[in-house]
């Protein structure tokens, strides 16, 4: 029998839905892991084995085989901890098969079974909801995952309160959204003395969304004025929260697991990067520039910049 299990593949912030197969069959013991997946994924066989040992579980001694579909599909990162373990625990016919076939997963396992956050759960979690499945994640990021509209969400702390909660033994409690307390504070415009235009220039560009670019003597306080913009701009709509969230979350940078209504301020420093200031590379993370969006991208000493040169 095969059991099965859907779980995410993130290229940029789109989501690709991969399909975690188990089976187990007669032959010598063995652990394999196909469907080109990188270190992190292989490693993820030493996790699974000592979590499902922490429940007290040893691996059945036959030949354990696990496909993760599309195999033309690179799957990287750690997350497919936990989709390998519930399909492997459906194939021991320790959980449902048939209910866990219905459910996206990703989270990472320690060796005594607790699960960590990852990355990229609000995407992933959007995407379950498009597919009318339910979502397990680990409890760190259950606030996150409870954004996403109209989906049963199951954020334990462990695996094994995940295999009472499917024996109907102890419920999970579904998570609720939150919003983070915006503490972020930004340095008040107060601060700016006179330059009534430059403070005109700088409430207009907030209002329309327009770009600026600040030339002046040194100490006329460019610097002093740019870093205020974020400050004056409106809060975040719900939509534009949802959208800087998302990106944020494959960047793994959503503080406390919480979306914000704070507007985004990146400061990057002259000597980065090309790929850190507009993203990319082999694995396709957001940049300074993405990680800006709908709020302040401030290049500071902008003719210093090598990587746009
Ligand atoms: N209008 C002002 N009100 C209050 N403080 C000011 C004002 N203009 C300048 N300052 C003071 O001068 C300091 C230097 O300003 P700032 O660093 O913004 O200059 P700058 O125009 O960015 O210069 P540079 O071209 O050297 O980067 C500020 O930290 C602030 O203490
Ligand atoms: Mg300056």
């Amino acid at each position: 029998m095969v059991a099965r299990i859907a779980s995410v593949a993130f290229s940029g912030v789109d989501v690709k839905e991969v399909d975690v197969q188990v089976r187990i069959a007669n032959g010598l013991p063995a652990f394999a892991i196909v469907g080109l997946a990188d270190k992190a994924v292989a490693e993820s066989r030493e996790r699974v084995r000592a979590a499902l040992e922490s429940m007290g579980l040893s691996l059945p001694p036959k030949r354990i085989t696990v496909n993760l579909a599309p195999a033309d599909l690179l799957k990287e990162g750690s997350h497919f901890d936990l989709p390998i373990a519930l399909a492997l625990l459906a194939a021991m016919d320790v959980l449902p098969p048939d209910e866990i076939a219905g459910y996206l997963a990703l989270g990472e396992l320690s060796l005594d079974g607790s699960l960590s956050p990852v990355a990229g759960v609000l995407p992933a979690a959007i995407a379950a909801a498009a597919k009318a499945r339910g979502f397990i994640c680990p409890a760190a990021c259950g606030p996150e995952a409870a954004w996403a509209d109209g989906i049963t969400v199951l954020a334990p702390e462990n695996l094994l309160a995940l295999v009472n909660h499917f024996k109907g033994s102890q419920v999970l409690t579904p998570p609720r959204a939150e919003l983070a307390e915006d503490a972020e504070r930004y340095p008040d415009l107060a601060d700016v003395k006179g330059q009534e235009t430059a403070k005109r220039a700088l409430e207009i560009a907030a209002a329309g969304g327009h770009n600026l670019l600040m030339v002046g003597p040194p100490g006329a306080g460019k610097s002093l004025l740019a870093q205020r913009l974020a400050g004056i701009l409106p809060p975040l709509d719900a939509r534009e929260a949802l959208a800087i969230s998302m990106i944020q979350s494959v960047a793994g940078e959503l503080k406390g697991k919480r979306l914000s209504r704070a507007r985004p301020f990146r400061s990057p420093h002259h000597s980065a990067s090309l790929p850190s200031l507009v993203g990319g590379g082999g694995k396709a993370r957001p940049g300074e520039v993405s990680l800006a969006h709908h709020g302040v991208l401030f290049l500071d000493e902008l003719p210093e910049f090598s990587g746009i040169r």
